[in-house]
């Protein structure tokens, strides 16, 4: 099996606070990697240190060649889209505004593709963004994401506070992305998780605690274990 991206040794600190331990993840190519874990675990720092957002030591081998001291522009220029948490899109701008930041020099935007997976957002192209409901958003940032063809596409909590609906109409979309791309992505709903994954990554306190393939989403019972609040901190110690 091909990987596309190797993380050996990362370590992640944000201001004084040291978020992620000596992580290890293989990511393969044209599988779906979904990473699971209880609130605040590091989850999006990861995310951001691929991206070369955040300071992080360790190795990042991306496509073969390391990434080592890379900018995130220059991470972005190999192949790395992002498309990140809380559906940042440019509130004021219309759709086709956000779309046209999307694009990059040197690489054919991808409209007909982006249209075809959300035709909605064609006859919404004028309209502001921000007068967009949070699932029209997130189809925004989404398109943003898939614009310019990349070898990995990094998508951080897609479904996070959309009506079940809508989540279905995310999970649809994503379905047809993950038939052609390199898909990393976190998911904390299982349902969704279900649908999208072909290998599973838990993380636990900024460490790596389970991965394997989508078979670890079967077991309840240990998932509950590594993702549901603790009793004694939901309750206080008794
Ligand atoms: N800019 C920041 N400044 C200080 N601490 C931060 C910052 N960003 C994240 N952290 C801390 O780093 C830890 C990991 O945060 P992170 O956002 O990576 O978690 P997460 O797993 O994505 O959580 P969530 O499920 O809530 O999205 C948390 O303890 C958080 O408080
Ligand atoms: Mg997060």
């Amino acid at each position: 099996m091909t990987t596309t991206l190797t993380i050996r040794g990362l370590h992640t600190t944000i201001g004084t606070s040291q978020i992620l331990h000596g992580l290890d993840l293989d990511v393969a190519a044209g599988r779906t990697t979904v990473v699971l874990g209880r609130n605040g675990v590091g989850k999006t720092t990861l995310m951001r240190s691929i991206l070369g957002y955040l300071d992080h030591t360790g190795e990042l081998t991306f496509r073969g060649a390391s990434l080592a001291g890379l900018p995130t522009h220059q991470r972005v220029r190999r192949g790395i889209a992002y498309v990140p948490e809380n559906r940042d899109v440019f509130a004021g701008l219309t759709v086709a505004e956000n779309l046209r930041l999307a694009e990059r020099r040197g690489a054919e935007p991808r409209y007909e593709l982006v249209f075809d997976l959300f035709p909605e957002l064609k006859q919404r192209l004028a309209q502001t963004a921000g007068s967009l409901s949070g699932g029209q958003q997130q189809m925004v940032s989404l398109a943003r994401g898939l614009l310019v063809e990349s070898h990995l596409l990094i998508v951080d909590e897609p479904t996070k506070g959309l009506a079940p609906r809508v989540v279905k109409e995310v999970v649809a979309v994503l379905r047809a992305v993950r038939e052609q791309s390199t898909l990393l992505m976190v998911e904390q709903n299982l349902m969704a998780a279900g649908e999208l994954a072909d290998d599973v990554v838990i993380l636990s306190e900024g460490r790596i605690a389970k991965t394997g393939d989508r078979r670890i989403l079967a077991n309840r019972e240990e998932l509950r274990r590594y993702l549901s609040v603790a009793r004694s901190a939901e309750h206080g110690v008794d």
